[in-house]
């Protein structure tokens, strides 16, 4: 993908940062999931008193597009920190999102992460190797 592309999605993870409700943790997350005709949708997380409700960025994202009629993704951006501060360490999709991607998603399917700095790319088989997927119950 051309650089302007990763960019483009890395600023729409930030701005969607902003939406983030995370009174507990105070760690904000926000993600942007580009379809593979070119469509954004994005996600923050949202928290919940009894916290294992609480849904992570990445899957807002998904369940957003998916709920759209979405089955076909190329890259999410990733990008969290402290709630009110910048972005300045690469924050990595937990367990249960890379499985979420690993149901919608190929392994050449992109995770960009942002320190703020410099993104960093990486593969879905590079973050959740020898996965489980539908493919495995064929
Ligand atoms: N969080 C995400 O939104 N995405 C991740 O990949 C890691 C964690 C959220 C969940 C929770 O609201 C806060 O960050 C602290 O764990």
């Amino acid at each position: 993908m051309e650089n302007t592309v990763y960019k483009d999605l890395i600023q729409k993870a930030v701005f969607a940062r902003e939406k983030s409700y995370c009174p507990y943790s105070s760690f904000s997350v926000g993600a942007a999931l580009l379809t593979e005709e070119g469509k954004v949708y994005t996600g923050a997380n949202i928290e919940s008193a009894s916290f294992s409700p609480t849904a992570c960025a990445e899957r807002v994202a998904f369940f957003t597009a998916v709920h759209n009629g979405e089955d076909r993704f190329r890259a999410i951006a990733v990008v969290g920190g402290k709630k009110g501060e910048a972005v300045s360490e690469f924050c990595a999709p937990c367990g249960v999102c890379r499985q979420v991607m690993a149901e919608f998603c190929g392994k050449d399917f992109e995770i960009i992460l942002f320190d703020g700095k410099s993104p960093k790319i990486i593969t879905l088989e590079g973050l959740l190797p020898e996965s489980f997927t539908k493919t495995n119950m064929d």
